[in-house]
């Protein structure tokens, strides 16, 4: 049976290595499988830390050609931008009233986020998984692809889905997310213990648009121990084992095949060079595709539209019932 899939990305800026080993290489997977799927920008969820109205529409038109050049077909998959059907912020305030806020306030990234954008702790920052339960509630999506990081959110969305269904009749699919076994939690390139993340120094993390000089500074400048031994250990060798996974992701070799091929070496160096190497090869092909993209920001967004039209026809079918459901008129 095909599943519905619900995924979506923040136009923060570019997107780095840990969004496309631990979300969209997965994305994927489920396009190619036949399921119905549904990629979303989800530009609401970004307005809720500063940003510059300015480059925000570049930002939203960067990453829908970022998903298109890694090979999210229009065609096959709907790909759209949240703001687009207004049923995600209606859905969201709904769902609000029957959201605890102390159920809000313990989610581990709105208390990372509280610390990290002190001077702008908005009620979205907090409100930011109600809108999340809203996309993929919307679709009646059975399976969420996403980084290890949205488990959390992802389980408030659940537990939204099923307090709503118990307090108003059957109306939402119970979705489940699928988190990948290797990729779900890619880690910064210069403190290894913490996660890669787009806020953090340019130089903690492979940006999908690195020029190739970019990527072999950050990998040989990446962190490492000093013991020169290559296994993958994520305890006791974090940085080397994130090194390690990230090699494997880039080339399909296993982690046995990466040791064996260096388990002579008596340092990082050719190790990090060969890596370098598989992520210019990699992602040099997006970035071409993605430029192209890029050429022609009209017909970009005129590749959405029929995307555009089969979510915002599925999203007003489900409102419709919530509503009914609630007693709206
Ligand atoms: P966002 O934009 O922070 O990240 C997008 C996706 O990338 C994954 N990710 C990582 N995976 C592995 N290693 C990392 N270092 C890493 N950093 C990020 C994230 O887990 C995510 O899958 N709230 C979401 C966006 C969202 C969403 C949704 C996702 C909004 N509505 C509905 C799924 C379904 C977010 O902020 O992701």
């Amino acid at each position: 049976m095909p599943k519905i899939v619900f995924s979506g990305i923040q136009p923060t800026g570019s997107l780095h290595i840990g969004n496309y080993f631990g979300a969209l290489k997965n994305w994927l997977e489920f396009q190619k499988q036949g399921d119905l799927c549904y990629f979303c920008v989800v530009d609401l969820h970004a307005i809720t830390i500063d940003y510059d109205p300015k480059q925000f529409q570049d930002k939203i038109l960067d990453t829908i050609a970022t998903y298109i050049a890694c090979g999210i077909n229009p065609e096959k998959s709907i790909i759209f931008i949240q703001s687009k059907i207004k049923e995600h912020s209606e859905l969201a305030w709904l769902l609000n009233s029957i959201t605890p806020v102390s159920e809000l306030e313990r989610m581990t990234q709105y208390k990372d986020k509280k610390i990290q954008h002190a001077k702008n702790i908005n009620a979205g920052l907090l409100d930011y998984p109600v809108l999340m339960a809203a996309d993929v509630l919307l679709y009646n999506t059975n399976t969420i692809p996403v980084g290890y990081d949205q488990k959390q959110h992802v389980e408030l969305a659940r537990t939204i889905a099923n307090k709503f269904n118990a307090k108003f009749g059957q109306t939402f699919t119970i979705p489940e997310h699928f988190i990948p076994e290797v990729g779900a939690k890619i880690m910064s390139l210069l403190e290894p213990t913490k996660k890669m993340s787009k806020s953090h120094n340019p130089k903690s993390y492979i940006s999908l648009s690195d020029s190739k000089q970019d990527i072999e500074k950050k990998i040989m400048s990446a962190v490492t121990d000093s013991d020169n031994k290559i296994f993958f250990d994520p305890e006791k060798k974090p940085a080397i084992s994130n090194l390690l996974s990230i090699y494997h992701l880039a080339t399909g070799w296993t982690l046995q095949q990466i040791q064996d091929k260096y388990k002579d070496s008596t340092s990082y160096a050719q190790f990090k060079k060969d890596l370098a190497n598989e992520l210019v090869k990699l992602l040099k092909p997006i970035q071409d595709k993605k430029q192209e993209l890029l050429k022609d920001k009209t017909k970009l967004l005129e590749i959405l539209q029929a995307s555009t039209n089969k979510a915002q026809e599925q999203a007003k079918k489900t409102m419709e019932k919530v509503k009914q459901k609630m007693g709206l008129i």
